[in-house]
């Protein structure tokens, strides 16, 4: 598969008609089911949206998109994303199912840094290159916005180069990318002992001069014991702060180290992952309106038992939002729809919670509440149309892509045949 450049898509303005729009409140507009549903985009943006037998008549006259009865949800955003880096590990996924742990397999050379090998060994082309065919994927499920960490570069010259390739990928195919350095990753092989020096390096050097070359929209770190510590989370934090940008964290995976309410204190966007999270850390994020990031990827990978605490988020308010936390270790998906289906099938989510967690819930937890995860009046034309009848479906039919249209930024960028 290649897709054609975004210079290429073609417009989606006109009057889109014969929709179903998804009978939930993930979607910003609700109606009624069985109503006909029609969207007016002009340049490029949303302009009007409703029954299509309430059309206002100046709309009337505009260029026809008939969708066909498919059903409509906003443009799908996955949140989490660690797209960009040389190599793969299939061999890690022989030595878990030999029974080695996730941290065993860290321990014993593999993991995080034998990605950053490969990651550094590539120059920009090549991991550009290894990249955009995974993107494609991505976007052909019906993604129109994507968050790409950077961390497995551990240098400052490594992290650009990631960095930069993710800017690119946003170019080329017509994709909001938002950007967030990871630099406090993993330990550099070069820092072994040294996690001090290396936070330091993280703090004063490479996030203030990737921050001035606007490659960071905003700073993560993974708060683990195999990684950095809260007091370690705590400096990269007040280092992003000192800059003027949002963070967010890797918390609670593998165990409870309290970093979720650190973030809390620093106004994260969101918390991901969050298996072990505890009742304080909920409570934190609930006070603060940080995002609760479900990975279910990387839990199924792991072959993970502990369930994030879902019932209680629920009680408490916290938006969930769901990802696919794409990375060549723990999360090889590149399906943000087969997410969905996990979610509801491992996490119990209901397919509305589910879907409002890669739209409305994921955009906010890239700070992008007001200009994806939605079909509202202003905001840019990114929505799918899917060959479905019910919602429901979008869950259920798990390894499928249903896809009909997506209008990403205004622009037609993929039409299947009927
Ligand atoms: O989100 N948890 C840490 N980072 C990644 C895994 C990265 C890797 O194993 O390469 C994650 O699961
Ligand atoms: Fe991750």
């Amino acid at each position: 598969m290649m897709m054609k450049p975004a210079s290429e898509y073609p417009s989606a303005d006109g009057l889109w008609t014969g929709l179903r729009l998804a009978p939930d409140a993930a979607l910003g507009v609700t109606l009624d089911a069985g109503v006909e549903a029609a969207i007016v985009v002009m340049q490029g943006e949303i302009r009007w949206v409703g029954a299509g037998s309430a059309l206002p008549v100046e709309f009337a006259g505009l260029a026809q998109h008939d969708g066909g009865g498919a059903l409509v949800t906003p443009g799908l955003v996955d949140c989490h994303t660690h797209l960009v880096y040389g190599g793969q590990r299939a061999n890690e996924f022989a030595m878990r199912l030999a029974g080695a742990t996730y941290e065993e397999v860290a321990k014993a050379g593999g993991g995080i840094v034998s990605s950053v090998r490969a990651t550094r060994e590539a120059d920009e082309d090549t991991l550009f290159a290894q990249a955009a065919p995974r993107l494609e994927q991505l976007l052909a499920d019906g993604v129109c916005a994507i968050e790409i960490k950077s961390g497995y570069g551990l240098s400052l010259e490594h992290e650009r180069k990631q960095l930069r390739v993710a800017r690119r990928l946003g170019e080329a195919y017509g994709v909001t990318v938002r950007t967030t350095f990871l630099g406090a990753h993993a330990l550099p092989p070069e820092y072994a002992g040294r996690s001090g020096d290396y936070i330091d390096l993280v703090c004063r050097e490479m996030l203030p001069a990737l921050a001035a070359e606007g490659l960071v929209d905003a700073v993560d770190v993974f708060c683990e014991r195999i990684a950095f510590s809260l007091e370690e989370t705590e400096q990269v934090f007040k280092a992003a702060k000192a800059l003027g940008r949002p963070v967010k964290l890797h918390a609670e995976q593998l165990s409870d180290m309290g970093g979720a309410a650190l973030a809390a204190r620093y106004g994260a966007l969101s918390c991901d992952h969050i298996e072990h999270l505890s009742a304080d850390g909920i409570e934190a994020m609930r006070r603060s309106g940080t995002v609760a990031v479900l990975l279910p990827g990387a839990y199924y990978t792991l072959r993970d038992t502990h369930l994030p605490p879902i019932e209680a988020l629920r009680a408490a308010g916290v938006p969930m939002a769901v990802s696919t936390d794409h990375n060549p270790g723990t999360s090889p998906t590149l399906s943000l729809l087969l997410m969905v289906n996990m979610a509801c099938t491992l996490f119990r989510l209901t397919v509305p919670e589910a879907l409002a967690g890669v739209t409305r819930h994921a955009a906010r937890a890239l700070g992008l509440q007001d200009t994806h995860g939605a079909i509202a009046l202003g905001m840019p034309a990114n929505f799918v149309l899917w060959s479905v009848r019910d919602a429901a479906e979008l869950a259920y039919w798990f390894g499928q892509r249903p896809v009909h249209a997506v209008v990403r930024q205004g622009r037609i960028a993929v039409e299947n045949a009927a």
